[in-house]
């Protein structure tokens, strides 16, 4: 899909993507239904990831409201054996705490941690 007339709020969002890759943060974009929100944003996405960037993305859906950890589930999930790199304690957090693996609930400031590592 082509998008129309949205170059401004895709460099808006890249300008925002270097400044947090230095400071962090987040951007909320807000918009009624059918505005172009999602198709921003995949555009924006699609452009990064042929430029090599690795693009980690989730969707709240209701239905996983209740679900622990499934956003960062969904966002972890395409990285697959990278977890092995984690220290045996982030390791094991973070594969229970993402269903991988059965344990007790991991803390969730190590959980935290493992994520970012
Ligand atoms: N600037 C645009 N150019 C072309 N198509 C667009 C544009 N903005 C929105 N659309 C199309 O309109 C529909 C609704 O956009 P979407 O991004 O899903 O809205 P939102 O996420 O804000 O609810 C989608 O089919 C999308 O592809
Ligand atoms: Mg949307």
């Amino acid at each position: 899909m082509e998008l129309i007339g949205r170059d401004k709020d895709v460099g808006s969002i890249r300008d925002f993507f270097e400044a947090a890759g230095v400071r962090g943060g987040a951007l909320l974009l807000v918009g009624d239904a059918g505005l172009g929100k999602t198709a921003v944003l995949d555009e924006f996405a699609a452009m990064e990831a042929k430029n090599g960037t690795r693009v980690l993305r989730a969707a709240g859906v209701q239905f996983e409201a209740d679900v622990n950890y499934s956003a960062l589930n969904q966002l972890l999930f395409p990285l697959g054996d990278d977890m092995d790199s984690l220290s045996d304690a982030h390791r094991t957090a973070l594969r229970c705490a993402l269903g991988f693996e059965i344990g007790p609930p991991p803390d969730r400031l190590v959980v935290s941690n493992a994520a970012v590592l």
